[in-house]
């Protein structure tokens, strides 16, 4: 019996809300599998989110006067709950804030890790908004069993990671969830009497046997994203909060958006949702740094990332040769395509190879070539950024000091 599908006392099952769950696939806060590709139409409906269209994705341009981010652009970040609504927010001068989170369930941080945080980076430069940043080590110690002591060394190596993507310091705050004090305590108390235990049975599957840490978890997720919790960083309780996530994460603010009882003048948080990158095995998954399967980190040398993609990439290549020049490549199951897709800017590098690969006139080892010369630059980039960030850069970006909207 796992967390989704827990029995109640009265021996019925329980489906979770939080879940998008049927025989192939299972995605949720703390587990994404599926036995094939993941179905992203069903988590939209699931979840309860809309597709971005064409549409928003060219007012987004619009609005910000930049060029639209190209995982906008590529369907990457493809979902969204009341994008609308900040748009016309930023039209209008008014302020809204970022906010996202990370689980530091690890010491090393792996590629995928990157897109929620690059992602948020751009944000924060086409909008000119504060972002805040949850470490939620808490919430490790409450579902991974981590020893509080090392959560707390995980955020301090992971906020290294986050901060090298690029943030800027003076409208960034990064925090502990749990060592910060400095945070309105009465936020979660208002959503902690506003939650019975049967509706985070009914959301998540909790049952007799998870602890309370578990049971709590979902109050100290949306907390953040109400402005009067953060009272060094906002004098209202109403600036409104817009989330990157992956889309496994849609439940909190599902949650959080349905409060009416403990809405206190709070706005409702809108969301903005990536797909997740596929693990190097292929597109069941998510890459993992807690699984089995061979996961490509930030720590990893050139040679390492190297013998990974060569070894374990998924190819939707050709059988033979002979084959993948006559059929060319499946581009949809393909890996090093789709990894493309997340690491390669240029539309028309990508377009070449896509129409290259896909005629079967380049060969799963070049792409594969490719792929190793992009991710190895990313990564040697971001090694490079993160030996720059020093105590001291840290210490900024801990401070709730300075930085009020
Ligand atoms: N729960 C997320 C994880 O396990 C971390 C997180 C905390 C988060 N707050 C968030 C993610 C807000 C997205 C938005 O990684």
């Amino acid at each position: 019996m796992d967390a989704n599908a827990a029995e109640s006392s009265a021996g019925t099952q329980v489906t979770a809300d939080a879940t998008a769950q049927d025989e192939d696939q299972v995605v949720n806060p703390w587990e994404v599998k599926a036995t094939s590709r993941i179905d992203y139409d069903r988590l939209v409906t699931h979840f309860g989110v809309q597709r971005i269209t064409p549409a928003q994705i060219e007012r987004i341009a619009r609005v910000t006067g930049k060029p639209c981010h190209p995982w906008l652009r590529r369907g990457i970040f493809f979902a969204h709950q009341d994008l609308d609504f900040f748009l016309d927010l930023h039209e209008q001068g008014k302020p809204f804030y970022v906010y996202t989170g990370r689980g530091p369930s690890s010491e090393a941080m792996h590629i995928g890790h990157l897109v929620p945080f690059q992602f948020t980076k751009w944000l924060q430069d086409a909008f000119g908004c504060l972002v805040v940043i949850q470490m939620s080590d808490d919430e490790k110690c409450y579902f991974k069993d981590l020893p509080p002591e090392l959560a707390a060394r995980y955020t301090i190596e992971n906020s290294k990671d986050i901060i090298a993507c690029g943030f800027d310091p003076a409208r960034t705050f990064i925090f502990s969830n749990m060592d910060y004090a400095g945070m309105n305590k009465r936020v979660l108390v208002r959503l902690r009497a506003d939650t019975t235990f049967n509706t985070v049975r009914g959301l998540f599957g909790f049952d007799g046997s998870h602890n309370l840490g578990q049971v709590g978890w979902c109050c100290e997720q949306e907390a953040p994203a109400f402005s009067e919790y953060f009272p060094k960083l906002f004098d209202r309780r109403d600036v409104p909060c817009l989330v990157p996530l992956a889309i496994d994460q849609c439940p909190f603010f599902r949650s959080a958006r349905d409060r009416p009882k403990a809405s206190n003048g709070w706005v409702k948080p809108g969301v903005i949702a990536a797909k997740f990158l596929p693990a190097l095995e292929g597109e069941s998954g998510k890459m993992s740094a807690s699984g089995d399967s061979p996961t490509l980190y930030l720590t990893d040398t050139a040679e390492e990332i190297r013998r990974k993609v060569l070894r374990f990439a998924f190819s939707g290549g050709g059988a033979t040769l002979d084959e993948h020049r006559r059929n060319g490549a499946d581009l949809s199951v393909d890996v090093p395509y789709h990894y493309l897709r997340f690491f390669e800017d240029d539309d028309a590098e990508l377009a070449r190879v896509a129409a290259e690969y896909g005629a079967g006139r380049m060969t799963t080892a070049e792409i594969k070539t490719i792929l190793i010369g992009k991710l190895v630059a990313v990564v040697s980039a971001h090694q490079r950024a993160r030996a720059a960030v020093t105590d001291s850069v840290l210490a900024a970006f801990f401070s709730d000091e300075g930085k009020r909207v």
